[in-house]
């Protein structure tokens, strides 16, 4: 089901995931975490459900992109466009809006009475280190355009970390963070299964494509390299939980790897 090249891009990729996932799993236990940072890295994670970090265009994203998107292609569905194209834009736009309005709430539920609401417009172009990400995977593609373009919808959700391990605060009780983690736990449960489609479509049909060796080296290599960029920029997200030798090694992919589930991936593949 999986060719080999396949499995190597896997297997290359799976520990910078743990990498991404070890920002996560310090910050929830991070001294340094507060009501103040949580609610940043909502708003910040809320930047990236509208902005798109490179997915699309900086200043459409992935809300109003597709939305243009559908009114472009309305004249033409069914006569050029296939229906299930147009079914797939809306798809994304309804899927990414609504992670855009479960992190929105946990982060409006975290506010104090007078703390104003958040807006897509306020959390635009938010932090470098994700501007530094939408650079890189716009530099691939214009490199690149195929491999580009599969490498950014690869390395899209990084795995699903944030959203696996924030589902598994759920049942986890702090002094502190009681009410938090429950509201984190509730936004990623909507977010998690959506996301590991989206990175399934980077690898669907890979295998039938004929991609020669050097093509899936220069795909390993765009996608190792914007996972490294991923990590950066979720922990600069989370107010740098992830420091010294812990942020060195998952930078160099050092990291014990995260199993890929390989059934579930297939299962959902070949459907
Ligand atoms: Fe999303
Ligand atoms: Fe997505």
């Amino acid at each position: 089901m999986f060719s080999a090249p396949l499995k190597r891009l896997i297997r290359a990729a799976a520990p910078y995931w743990a990498g991404e996932a070890a920002v996560f799993r310090t910050y929830w236990i991070w001294p340094k975490r507060t009501r103040e940072t949580d609610r940043r890295w909502l708003a910040l994670q809320c930047s990236k459900e509208v902005w798109g970090s490179g997915l699309a265009p900086l200043d459409k994203g992935i809300f109003l992109g597709p939305a243009e998107e559908l009114i472009r292609v309305f004249p033409r569905i069914d006569i050029d466009v296939d229906r299930h194209a147009v079914l797939g834009i809306a798809e994304g736009l309804w899927a990414e809006f609504l992670h855009y309005c479960a992190f929105a709430d946990a982060h409006d539920a975290l506010a104090r009475p007078g703390e104003a609401k958040l807006n897509p417009h306020a959390v635009k172009g938010a932090w470098k280190e994700d501007l530094d990400l939408s650079a890189l995977r716009f530099r691939h593609k214009r490199e690149n355009p195929k491999l580009g373009d599969r490498a950014a919808k690869f390395t899209e959700g990084g795995y699903c970390t944030l959203f696996a391990e924030g589902m598994l605060l759920k049942n986890r009780k702090h002094p502190k963070h009681g009410k938090a983690n429950r509201l984190i736990a509730a936004a990623c449960a909507k977010v998690y299964e959506d996301e590991f489609g989206h990175m399934l479509k980077g690898i669907a049909g890979l295998d039938e494509e004929g991609l020669s060796d050097a093509d899936w080296r220069t795909l390993e290599a765009m996608s190792v390299e914007q996972l490294k960029s991923r990590i950066l920029m979720r922990n600069a997200q989370f107010g740098y939980p992830l420091a010294g030798k812990d942020l060195e090694q998952a930078l160099a992919g050092r990291r014990q790897p995260l199993a890929f589930d390989y059934r579930k991936a297939g299962a959902a593949l070949h459907a």
